[in-house]
C-alpha cells in the first residue's frame, strides 16, 4: 500500500517505518528462523523473492507494512536504521467486499526484544493507524493454537475467539471497534506520534554526517 510510504509513527519504546529495500537483508536473515517460520506460519523465501515480497507489499492495495524499530536505538544518528530493527506488522485487506475487515499480523523478530511491551505498543499503534487512516472496523488475527503469548496478547487487547481450525492448528481471534475500545485504544498510543518518514530520516542522516 502506498498510503504508509512517507508515514512513520513513533511511539514510546518503537518507531514504525514503512518497509523499503535496505531493510530486506536483515529481515530475510531473520525468515531463515525455523522458530519463526512456524510462529508466524511462513515459507522460507530467497533473497530475491523477499525483495519481491517487499516491492508487492509496498504496492499492492490489500497490505500495510511498518517495519519495527527500537527507539532508543533509533534516536542515535550514528547507529543504522538496519541495525534499529526488530520486527514487523502488517494488516491485510482480506475481503475485497469489506474494506473494513482487516487481518493483523505481528513479529517481534528479535529474541531480546520479547516481552518488554514492545508487541503490545505495537499492536496498539498499528490498530490505532488503521482505523484513523485506512477506515478498519473489524481486526482478525490467525495464531497457531499452541503460540501461548500471541493468544494471551490479543486476549489482553479485548479480542474474542473466532474460530479453532484442527485442521491448520489454529485460532482465530476477532475484535470490532466501538466507541469503548476506540477510547481504551487512544488511552494506550496517546504519546504517538506521526511524522513524514522521508524528512524524518534525512534529518537523521544530516545529524550522522554533521562535523
Ligand atoms: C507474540 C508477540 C508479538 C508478543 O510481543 P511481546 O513484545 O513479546 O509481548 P509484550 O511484552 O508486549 O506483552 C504483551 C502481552 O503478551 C503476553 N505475554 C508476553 N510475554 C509473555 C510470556 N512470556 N508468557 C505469557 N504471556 C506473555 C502478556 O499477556 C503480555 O501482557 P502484560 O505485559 O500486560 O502481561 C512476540 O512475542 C512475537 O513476535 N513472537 C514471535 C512471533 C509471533 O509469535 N508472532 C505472532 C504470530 S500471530
Amino acid at each position: 500500500m502506498r498510503i504508509n510510504e512517507d508515514t512513520l509513527l513513533e511511539g514510546s519504546k518503537v518507531v514504525l517505518v514503512p518497509y523499503s529495500t535496505e531493510h530486506v537483508p536483515r529481515y530475510h536473515q531473520w525468515m531463515t528462523s525455523a522458530e519463526l517460520q512456524k510462529l508466524t506460519a511462513s515459507e522460507p523465501l530467497t533473497l530475491e523473492q523477499e525483495y519481491d515480497m517487499q516491492k508487492s507489499w509496498r504496492e499492492d492495495e490489500d497490505k500495510c507494512t511498518f517495519i519495527v524499530l527500537d527507539k532508543q536505538r533509533w534516536t542515535d544518528p550514528s547507529i543504522s536504521e538496519e541495525e534499529c530493527m526488530v520486527g514487523d506488522v502488517n494488516l491485510f485487506l482480506t475481503d475485497p467486499s469489506d474494506l473494513s475487515l482487516a487481518e493483523l499480523e505481528i513479529m517481534i523478530a528479535e529474541p531480546s526484544y520479547r516481552g518488554r511491551g514492545f508487541g503490545k505498543e505495537v499492536t496498539c499503534m498499528m490498530m490505532h493507524y488503521g482505523i484513523n487512516k485506512l477506515g478498519i472496523k473489524k481486526f482478525e488475527v490467525k495464531i497457531g493454537s499452541d503460540n501461548r503469548i500471541s493468544i494471551e496478547m490479543f486476549k489482553k487487547l479485548r479480542f474474542k475467539e473466532l474460530s479453532v481450525s484442527e485442521v491448520f492448528q489454529e485460532v482465530t481471534l476477532g475484535l470490532t471497534v466501538s466507541k469503548a475500545s476506540w477510547k481504551e485504544l487512544l488511552g494506550s498510543t496517546d504519546s504517538m506520534q506521526q511524522r513524514e518518514y522521508g524528512k524524518t530520516r534525512d534529518s537523521r542522516h544530516g545529524a550522522e554526517t554533521a562535523p
